[in-house]
């Protein structure tokens, strides 16, 4: 409220407001509260429970609550070595990426008869940070989502090789439900498109076997199956899962992973009758507090609390069809539209596994030349691993920072949230970076990171081809 006698302070924000109008760009308000941050990483609100287990069905929809995975690995006792080592994993995540995408080119190019290496994405399952918890055959499951991968898989019993997961391991004889998938069904064959690996043939029974690595030497190995899989209350019969028998990695305690790629045996299209072939998701962004939602099928009216969502054509990429493609055609920082050549070549990856986005060396020197500019007046600190534009802010409780946002073709755009532009590197806020990367050569392949995707509805329409955005604070109700 504004009292009488308080006109002057009125008089004096409205002619900064004018001021701040008439420069060259209009600023909006983009305060980044680093008090708060500190508080959130450093609370110890005990063990919480690995498990996502809320749900509810709306208008066609059915909404599963999204938490961090850090849910699943207990109270974080060091969090500037945990914060610290996540990037590290996302620059071997994003090489390995990089490495794979120029093999699938050369191998084509050259007619080889098979890749080395498969083509499979959640490179470096360490970076893939949120879950959501399922019931398959009868039993609750908490799995990492991925965008950028196809099977979906659980570690199961009797298991030749399984790392910790918090939850118990799935049981196929406890399950009345269960099947195993024939060697010759058209399941079986998918895979080879959804791992990179055909499926091999177990002997008596003739089982559908499976590998998956992960790049880093994690991997999942195991046999296809079908099984009653219930999201939320939504139920789906047969739906084709990996049972992996011999699993490796860090996954984090959780039970398995959820494929939300675009081959045949993703979940995605294993649902397309029930969701029509749409999903969304909003990832919260303090990491061990807030919930979001992955929300599959149903429409606009379900997105409470976000504005209204702006559509990009998916653009095709035969050498990498699993994957998620945008045609990038623009980022303005504090309303200021950059200027690069390679804006409007398309292809930018929009990935729920890596964390940090990667532009072309162009862009992102341009982008930081920018940030700088306007972030100017703020101790500088040293650079971590693949961030280099790092400020100390520690003196500060409250930092105003510029606005990042990322045009589509068709005007559709992405503004960064507050909470996805800066990553904190050191919990007191003395190494606090930009947390956008340039990649090494000017052709490798742009990733829009999970991190910039933040408190952002992010839609994806396969059927249609289109993917959308909208701001929005997420939160489960
Ligand atoms: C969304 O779907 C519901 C139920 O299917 C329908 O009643 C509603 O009119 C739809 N809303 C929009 C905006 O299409
Ligand atoms: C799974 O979790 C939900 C929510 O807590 C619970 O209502 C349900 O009974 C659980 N299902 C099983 C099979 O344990
Ligand atoms: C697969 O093999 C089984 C027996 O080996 C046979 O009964 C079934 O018809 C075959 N299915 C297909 C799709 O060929
Ligand atoms: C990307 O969008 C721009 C602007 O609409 C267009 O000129 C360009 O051809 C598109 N690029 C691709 C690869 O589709
Ligand atoms: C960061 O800034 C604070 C005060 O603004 C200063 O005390 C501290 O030494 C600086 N830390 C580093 C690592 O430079």
């Amino acid at each position: 409220m504004v009292e009488s006698t308080s006109l002057l302070p009125l008089m004096l924000s409205l002619l900064l407001l004018i001021e701040l109008s008439v420069g060259n760009f209009v600023e909006k308000k983009n305060v980044l509260s680093l008090h708060t941050l500190q508080w959130n990483q450093h609370s110890d609100n005990g063990i919480p429970s690995c498990s996502s287990q809320k749900s509810r069905r709306e208008n066609g929809a059915t909404i599963l609550e999204m938490k961090h995975r850090d849910y699943c690995s207990g109270p974080i006792k060091n969090w500037n070595e945990k914060l610290q080592k996540r990037l590290i994993s996302d620059d071997l995540r994003v090489r390995s990426l990089q490495s794979q995408i120029k093999n699938t080119f050369s191998t084509q190019i050259q007619d080889l008869p098979q890749t080395q290496i498969p083509l499979t994405s959640g490179i470096k399952l360490q970076t893939l940070n949120y879950i959501v918890t399922v019931e398959l055959g009868g039993r609750n499951m908490t799995v990492i989502v991925d965008t950028g991968s196809d099977l979906t898989w659980v570690q199961c019993q009797p298991c030749k090789s399984c790392y910790n997961q918090q939850e118990p391991l799935f049981n196929p004889s406890t399950s009345p439900s269960y099947q195993s998938v024939q060697c010759n069904s058209s399941s079986c064959q998918s895979l080879q498109f959804a791992t990179g690996n055909s499926g091999h043939c177990g002997t008596n029974p003739p089982t559908c076997d499976y590998v998956v690595s992960y790049g880093d030497g994690s991997y999942t190995g195991g046999d296809l199956a079908r099984d009653r899989l219930n999201l939320g209350t939504t139920p789906m019969d047969n739906f084709v899962f990996g049972c992996g028998r011999n699993n490796r990695g860090l996954f984090g305690g959780a039970s398995g992973l959820m494929g939300l790629g675009r081959s045949d045996l993703s979940l995605v299209s294993q649902t397309s009758g029930l969701f029509g072939g749409v999903f969304s998701y909003c990832l919260p962004s303090t990491d061990d507090q807030a919930s979001g939602s992955l929300i599959l099928g149903g429409n606009s009216s379900v997105y409470k609390n976000s504005t209204p969502i702006s559509s990009t054509r998916m653009v095709p990429n035969p050498q990498l069809s699993n994957f998620y493609f945008l045609n990038l055609t623009g980022i303005s920082i504090g309303g200021v539209a950059l200027k690069a050549p390679s804006f409007g070549n398309g292809g930018i990856l929009i990935d729920s596994g890596t964390v940090i986005t990667r532009l072309p060396p162009s862009i992102y020197s341009a982008l930081k030349a920018e940030f700088v500019k306007q972030f100017s007046g703020f101790p500088t600190a040293p650079g971590f691993s693949i961030l280099d534009t790092c400020f100390n802010l520690s003196g500060f409780q409250e930092v105003n920072i510029p606005t990042i946002v990322m045009q589509f073709e068709g005007n559709a755009e992405l503004s960064v949230d507050v909470m996805g532009i800066f990553y904190i590197v050191k919990t007191d806020a003395s190494q606090v970076c930009l947390a956008l990367a340039s990649l090494v050569y000017e052709d490798d392949t742009a990733i829009i990171g999970n991190f910039q995707q933040r408190n952002t509805r992010v839609v994806y329409d396969t059927k249609e081809s289109k993917l959308g955005f909208a701001k929005e604070t997420c939160s489960f109700i």
